[in-house]
């Protein structure tokens, strides 16, 4: 079975114009974003290349369909793109041919069966029993509980599966929740993100391929390899931040230098993904990297912090080096430099004496 599903393999990277090279590339990058070691990439091949990739659910509820568009915006024929059309897509409201009673037939029989992991993209109202999201008579509610129950796990999309995202945003009128405030008895996988990056969606499903098990992951259950880092310990502009050096308004020459972007509301010190290390658009950019602040679209709640408040940063740690705070204390000058001092005060006329006096009384009034 394993030698067919190979030669298939081997035929599909060959017939997209995929190189031996590119596909190797491919198996180290996810070493990487998995944080492995790149000796792991061997073995990453291998999997690819044997072992048959589970059936797919599909399901989409209360969205904007972005991270279905995030899953399929592939500039060029990516590897990645192969290894998800390899998936066994059974059932995916947007992307399938079928509709109607086939689509229905297709998702029950995949259900039947189980053994399917079952992707959930939106989020799912609850007020009056689920009734602002109902799809060929059932709620959203319904479909996800049929669809869970024979499911492998369940892996969310986006912040509004995981966290119930801008569906979510007070007042909240249709009390929308995510996948894990309903489904309790089910292993679960977050990737939040407003959308979520189609690079975590193929990494979690590589690592279930490849080591049988899905990834670690924190408390809000999101895989460590991509939420496990804070965005502001992996900023470009990080070096700025400790320097003082902030964007105040759009355009200005901070804004120019690609200075920090914390007084323009940039949630990086609060938020944890991985989107300075992978990027966006085939690895091209990334918010920060683009002149915007971080809006934190991979934590809970993110709609309400406001785009361009500034971050709450409790357990901050200013670096070693920042200079100490509070009273100059006067150094004693050098003979020289009182020699000079004499000869600079002799030259200075007294109404000029007076004036600076003045305004020194007031600087060490302000200290
Ligand atoms: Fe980067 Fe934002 Fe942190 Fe500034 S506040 S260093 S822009 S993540
Ligand atoms: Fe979202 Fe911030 Fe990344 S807004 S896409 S977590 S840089």
């Amino acid at each position: 079975m394993s030698k067919v599903f190979k030669e298939n393999f081997k035929e599909k990277l060959k017939s997209s114009g995929v190189s031996r090279r590119d596909f190797l590339k491919f198996c180290t990058t996810m070493a990487g974003v998995l944080a492995l070691e790149s000796t792991m990439a061997p073995k990453i091949a291998h999997a690819l290349e044997t072992k048959k990739r589970p059936p797919v659910i599909w399901l989409e509820f209360q969205d904007c369909a972005g991270c279905a568009e995030s899953f399929l915006r592939a500039t060029r024929p990516t590897v990645e793109k192969l290894i998800l059309d390899t998936l066994s897509l059974d059932y995916h409201e947007t992307l399938m041919a079928a509709s109607g009673y086939l689509a229905e037939e297709a998702k029950e029989k995949t259900i039947k069966e189980g053994k399917y992991i079952l992707i959930v993209e939106g989020a799912i109202p609850t007020a009056e029993n689920g009734i602002y999201c109902t799809i060929g008579g059932k709620t959203a509610i319904e479909h996800l509980h049929e669809a869970a129950k024979n499911a492998l796990a369940i892996i969310t999309v986006g912040n509004c599966a995981s966290f119930g995202g801008l569906p979510k945003a007070a007042p909240n009128p249709t009390k929308a929740a995510g996948v894990m405030d309903i489904i309790k008895d089910k292993p679960i996988i977050n990737l939040p993100g407003c959308p979520v990056n189609a690079v975590n969606i193929t990494a979690t499903i590589v690592h279930y391929i490849t080591f049988n098990k899905l990834p670690k992951v924190d408390k809000l259950k999101r895989p460590l390899f991509a939420y496990g880092y804070r965005i502001h310990d992996n900023c470009e502009r990080r070096a700025h931040f400790d320097r003082g050096e902030f964007v105040h308004e759009w355009g200005d020459e901070g804004h120019r230098n690609g200075w920090c972007l914390y007084k323009m509301g940039c949630k990086g010190p609060v938020t944890f993904a991985n989107c300075p290390r992978v990027r966006w658009n085939d690895g091209v950019s990334w918010p920060v990297g683009a002149g915007h602040g971080c809006l934190a679209c991979t934590e809970p709640d993110f709609w309400e912090l406001g785009a361009y408040n500034q971050a709450n940063i409790p357990e901050y740690i200013p670096p070693a080096t920042y200079p100490k705070v509070g009273k100059v204390k006067k150094e004693v000058p050098s003979s020289a430099d009182k020699i000079l001092g004499g000869l600079i005060g002799a030259a200075v006329g007294g109404a000029v004496a007076i004036g600076l006096t003045k305004i020194g009384n007031k600087k060490s009034e302000d200290e």
